[in-house]
């Protein structure tokens, strides 16, 4: 089968590798791809979603997967299934899940999925009412799509008023902070738990553990994710059941009920507090970098994954894991997440450990070629080395084995990933 994967990060960069991996695909595409994709595939230059579905019909692709959130939350999905094209991912509707985060919490509200309190809001006094009956941090989110960037967690209750004010007003986000919702801080621990969707049936992937913060020991500024490991301890079988019976079924029912089916990736974004699973968010695709440590994980067919759940067979696929750990360390350009760096060209040494030769290897993600080839670069999260072992910690020395033979100007990587569970 010919496959088209949508995005150019180092998620699709991992779907691509594991599809490589598998008999049944045929030609691979990445559109846009990055300055690494078309080492697994062509790159097309498309991002018009009909102009895409016309290269579908011509080329014979079987099944088209969707990476990122903008493209499900402007429709591709329902550009694709209109015309009869086989696509994985969420409706435009069904994405709102993601696109606007008082959608979620409105809907996790009116199923009874457990969330932290809050409010929606586009009003001044009713935000300092709330905020004023909160004890401090207190967080505050705009409503919509922000790349990562419209949560604000405020240390205390003027902070939290400034936040409000710099949304609404348009000043921070637009239109997109122009509604916000306020909720109670949540302690706990984070975990990012993956779901597949048929619509209908579902699969749970290894639950894995983000990075958020730039620098070791969770300081620095948000990013979107410094490296992350798979599965992670943190979770038992009490937790996954919870997540079945609290989160997901009554999420999948309840889209349903509501006529908008889910299809696709369903990223649960939790807090377990005190041994309970708390939903902060949902996203509508994988995380990345969790995608590039969970990917490797799949021992079976990640085609067979794929399709199935993009004709809602997914009841009859099999799925299996390696009984293994991933771990997964990002390297970053020098001005991540500030701004981007000057494209700086990127030499890989020759890998002489054959230890980390067999059990690591490279997602790529911001990266481009020169005139000459050379790959460089290109600002942002620039590469994740992905170590897999039969423990986390054996996993985690061959990731940062790696680590070790990849150089670029400037480069930044946190020191720490996996901590939580070494
Ligand atoms: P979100 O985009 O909603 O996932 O928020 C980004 C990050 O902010 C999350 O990954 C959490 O680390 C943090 N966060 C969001 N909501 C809360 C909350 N209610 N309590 C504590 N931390 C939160
Ligand atoms: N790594 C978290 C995210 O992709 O949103």
């Amino acid at each position: 089968m010919n496959v088209l994967i949508i995005g150019a990060g180092g998620r699709e960069y991992s779907i691509g590798l594991a599809l490589r991996k598998d008999d049944g695909v045929d030609n691979l595409y990445f559109a846009p791809g990055n300055g690494a994709t078309d080492m697994l595939g062509e790159n097309l230059d498309i991002s018009d979603f009909n102009k895409l579905a016309d290269f579908c019909e011509a080329n014979d692709i079987g099944l088209t997967i969707v990476g990122p959130e903008a493209p499900l939350v402007d429709g591709i999905v329902d550009v694709f299934r209109d015309r009869e094209l086989n696509i994985f991912g969420s409706s435009a509707q069904a994405s709102q899940l993601e696109g606007s985060k008082i959608f979620m919490k409105n809907f996790l509200a009116r199923h009874n999925v457990p969330t932290a309190k809050y409010i929606e809001t586009d009003s001044i006094e009713e935000s300092y009412k709330f905020i004023n009956s909160l004890e401090a941090p207190i967080v505050v989110k705009a409503d919509g799509l922000c790349g990562g960037k419209g949560v604000i967690i405020a240390q205390n209750h003027n902070e939290a008023k400034k936040a409000v004010g710099e949304m609404l007003s348009g000043d921070s986000f637009g239109d997109a902070g122009k509604r916000v919702v306020i909720e109670e801080f949540l302690d706990g621990y984070e975990l990012s738990v993956f779901a597949i969707c048929d619509g209908k049936d579902f699969v749970v992937l290894p639950a894995a553990q983000d990075h958020k913060r730039l620098l070791d020991e969770d300081k620095g500024p948000n990013t979107g994710g410094m490296g992350a490991y798979a599965p992670t301890p943190l979770v038992n079988d009490e937790i996954y059941a919870k997540l079945d019976e609290r989160v997901i079924k009554p999420t999948l029912k309840g889209m349903n009920d509501e006529g908008m089916p889910f299809t696709g990736v369903l990223f649960i974004g939790v807090m377990v507090v005190n041994g309970e699973p708390i939903i902060l968010e949902y996203n509508v695709r994988f995380g990345d970098p969790e995608c590039e440590e969970i990917m490797p994980l799949l021992k079976s067919s990640a085609l067979e994954l794929f399709y199935k759940a993009s004709i809602g067979e997914l009841a009859s696929a099999k799925i299996e894991f390696h009984d293994k750990y991933a771990v997964g360390v990002v390297m970053a350009s020098g001005d991540y997440p500030y701004k981007s760096s000057a494209p700086t060209q990127i030499i890989i040494d020759d890998i002489v450990h054959d230890d980390i030769e067999a059990n690591a290897h490279i997602s790529f993600a911001g990266v481009s070629r020169d005139e000459d080839g050379n790959l460089m670069a290109t600002g942002g999260r620039v590469l994740v080395c992905v170590g897999l072992g039969d423990s986390i910690k054996e996993a985690h020395s061959r990731a940062y084995g790696l680590c070790g033979q990849v150089h670029f100007a400037r480069k930044h990587c946190r020191m720490d990933i996996a901590y939580q569970a070494l």
